[in-house]
């Protein structure tokens, strides 16, 4: 099972950029865990992280061809990229909307509403890096489950 993770802007400031918000982890060692996990889980991980847009679109485009699932976590393009919300409807690959924080609960209210949530299998926010490995596990447990369904 192939399974993209990508990660949108400022994610690679992890560790450092608003710790009492994002916690302490930097997104190499959530990596670390998440390939971990992934191999017990009997799957194969690419990861990815970009500062721009149009190569988040690119990423995006590019999972019809190359991974079965997506962990997607488009941070501040989550709130206000409809052309990341068009790419996802034009692929249409099994994703889970995933974030450090629990964005129906922050302060800004621009935060509080995501342009693709309705497009995802399902969301995990709120867990800080756990919130990867959780969206890790429901993905595998859905796209295996899809994959043994009678048709
Ligand atoms: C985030 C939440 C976004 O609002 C923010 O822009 C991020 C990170 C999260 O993981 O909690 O960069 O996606």
């Amino acid at each position: 099972m192939r399974i993209a993770v990508l990660n949108g802007p400022n994610l690679n400031l992890l560790g450092s950029r608003e710790p009492e918000i994002y916690g302490r982890a930097t997104l190499d060692e959530i990596r670390e865990t998440v390939v971990s996990r992934a191999s017990d889980l009997g799957a194969e991980v690419r990861w990815e992280q970009t500062n721009h847009e149009g190569e988040l679109v690119d990423l995006v485009q590019g999972l019809a061809a190359t991974a079965d699932g997506a962990l997607l976590n488009a941070a501040a393009l989550t709130h206000t990229s409809l052309a990341l919300r068009d790419a996802l409807l034009a692929v249409q690959v099994p994703f889970v909307e995933v974030h450090l924080s629990n964005i129906y609960a922050r302060a800004e209210e621009e935060r509080r509403r995501s342009l693709i949530a309705d497009l995802a299998v399902g969301i995990v926010a709120g867990f800080g890096a756990r919130s990867y490995v959780l969206g890790l596990d429901a993905l595998v447990g859905h796209l295996s489950e899809r994959a043994t369904r009678p048709s």
